[in-house]
């Protein structure tokens, strides 16, 4: 009895030796490390690959300082804009549910609500950013190719549009915050 008594206690020991020792923090900081590195990555990969002319911009998702150039946007505008954004994000979801299921008219209705209107034309000059409103009318006129892309009702050319459409989404988010 008293033998098994001091196993016990040696074992109960030598977990939260193991547990509290230097090792497992090393290990979580690799782990952490490694998921940045490959956010980056990707990242990178997704310019560079898909969308050549947005080469030039700077990158900087793997880095721990915020080096977005801020809107100063009021509170009311900051507002507006993040309901435009999920909107997109929206949009970007239904396209891609319809065009799983072939429904391309469908997908085409959702990709114009993307396109450049007079409104978004608007909304995209009205920040006082010049690289901004470029990022962003280039942004809506790819979502215009997108369109009519889909409407060829060739699934393979409409998901390789999106995927350049998506491009300047990463692109603008990566340089600009409210
Ligand atoms: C021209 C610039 C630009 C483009 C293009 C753009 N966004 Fe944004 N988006 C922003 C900015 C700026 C913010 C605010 C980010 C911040 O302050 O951290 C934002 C925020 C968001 C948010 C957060 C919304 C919330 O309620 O918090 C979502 C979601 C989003 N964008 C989705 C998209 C999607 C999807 C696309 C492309 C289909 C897209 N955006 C294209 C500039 C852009």
């Amino acid at each position: 009895m008293k033998n098994i008594l001091i196993v016990s206690l040696l074992m109960a020991g030598l977990f939260l030796y193991s547990c509290s020792g230097n090792n497992s923090n090393k290990q979580t900081e690799t782990k952490i490390a490694k998921v940045r590195d490959d956010s980056g990555m990707r990242h990178e990969m997704g310019n560079m690959a898909n969308c050549p002319e947005m080469g030039g911009m700077k990158h900087e998702m793997g880095n721990e300082s915020d080096k977005r150039v801020s809107l100063n946007l009021s509170p009311k505008k900051a507002q507006h804009q993040l309901m435009n954004m999920r909107n997109h994000l929206e949009a970007v979801q239904s396209i891609i549910n319809y065009l799983s299921k072939n429904e391309f008219d469908s997908a085409a209705l959702a990709s114009s609500s993307l396109g450049l209107s007079d409104e978004m034309k608007m909304m995209c000059s009205s920040f006082g950013n010049e690289e901004f409103e470029r990022l962003g009318l280039e942004f809506h006129k790819s979502a215009d190719r997108m369109t009519e892309t889909i409407k060829t009702k060739d699934k393979e050319k409409s998901l390789e549009s999106l995927s350049l459409t998506l491009n300047y989404c990463i692109s603008c988010h990566s340089s600009f915050k409210q």
